[in-house]
Formats: C-alpha cells, structure tokens, sequence
C-alpha cells in the first residue's frame, strides 16, 4: 500500500552523500596516503568547515592527526574504481597513489597531497575532533580549495554538470544525473 513504511533500526542510510578520496600525510617526508570516505559533509559556511568520520583503526588516522590537515577530493564517476580500490586496501600495504595513477600535487596552503586528477578538491585544517563510537569525527576549515582550470565557465563558477562527481547511495557508487533546478528556482518568478 502506498506510503505504508517498514520501520528499521537506526542506521547509516542517509544517502546519496557524497564519495571523496581524503588526502593525509606528512609533507616534508612525502609519506602521502588517500582513503575513500563516504560520511563527509559540509557542516558550517562561515568559517567553512566540513566533517570527515574515520574509524580509529585506519592507517590514514595517524597521518591525519599528526600533521593536523587532510584535504577532500571530489572524484568524477570516471574515478569510481579508483575510488572503491583506494576504500579496500590500506595505505600500510600499498602505495596507493602509485597504484591508482594518482598524481599528488602540493596543497597551496596545507601539506596534505591534493590529488590532481579530481576536478575539486579541499584544503582543510583540523579544528576539532571528537570520538562518536566507531568513527572519530575530525572538523575541517576549508582553508584553500583547488580547482581544475577546465571546470570554471566563463562567469568564474565551478560546472558541477562538466566534473559528473560521484555521488554514493546504500552501497551503490552513482554518477549525478540532470540538473532540476537551482537554488531558490521554486520561489523565482518564471
Ligand atoms: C565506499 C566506501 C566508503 C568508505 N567510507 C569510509 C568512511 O567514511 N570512514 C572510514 O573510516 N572508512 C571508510 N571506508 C573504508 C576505508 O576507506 C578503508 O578502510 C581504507 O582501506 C582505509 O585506508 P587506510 O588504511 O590507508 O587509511 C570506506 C570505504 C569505501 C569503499
């Protein structure tokens, strides 16, 4: 019957959210490391902060909280293997920068490796962290974001429909589809 629900414990089925490769490392020993994040988001514009969740257990942890900046990378759909790769295997086993292809360019105002084959990728300084339970919720100032030349039009926007991002919904990586609207279009005159 129409709108009669099925009632699931809480859970993680918030969706689609975004799928990014998180940047970390240690830049003056160029010992760079990417995992694949899927709780990310955006939690405030001024300061602009995002939150990344990371399990405690993974090698990218430690590269984080020592060198206290990571940077989001926003993949294409052409990127989704890279992007389930670098979610499968560790940093500690493989150099997945190598492995993917993957070129690491120097933030412009972080060490953490930007991954230049993204279309947009985020600069992020840690501002806070804190421990939820399974994931460690580290709070990020966007302090720089890099942007492939090829995807600003020529009123100086970034076009989300050229750089097709990847997006990731109940355990599905999928690529964005038309464009609806654009914000406040329900409220424009016509
Ligand atoms: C689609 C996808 C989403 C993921 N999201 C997260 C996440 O949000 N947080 C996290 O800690 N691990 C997440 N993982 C798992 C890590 O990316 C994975 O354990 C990775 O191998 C860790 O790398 P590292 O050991 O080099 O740090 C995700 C994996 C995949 C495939």
């Amino acid at each position: 019957m129409k709108n009669q629900k099925t009632i699931w414990p809480g859970g993680t089925q918030l969706a689609p959210v975004p799928v990014v490769l998180v940047g970390c490392g240690d830049g003056k020993n160029f010992k760079y490391n990417c995992l694949t994040v899927a709780w990310a988001g955006t939690l405030s514009s001024n300061p602009p902060m995002v939150g990344i969740g990371v399990r405690p257990e993974r090698y990218s942890r430690g590269l984080i909280e020592s060198s206290g900046v990571f940077t989001v990378n926003m993949p294409s759909a052409d990127l989704a293997e890279k992007v389930d790769y670098c979610g499968v295997v560790s940093g500690r086993d493989v150099d997945k920068f190598a492995k993917c292809g993957f070129t690491a360019i120097a933030g412009s105002k972080v060490a953490a490796p930007v991954i230049a084959e993204c279309p947009i990728s985020l600069e992020c300084k840690v501002r806070h962290s804190l421990s939820l339970g399974s994931h460690i919720l580290y709070v990020g100032e966007v302090v720089a974001v890099q942007i492939s030349s090829e995807f600003i039009d020529e009123k100086n926007h970034f076009d989300v429909t050229k750089a097709n991002l990847l997006a990731y919904a109940h355990g599905n990586y999928i690529s964005l589809g038309e464009t609806l609207g654009t914000f406040g279009y329900s409220v424009k005159k016509k």
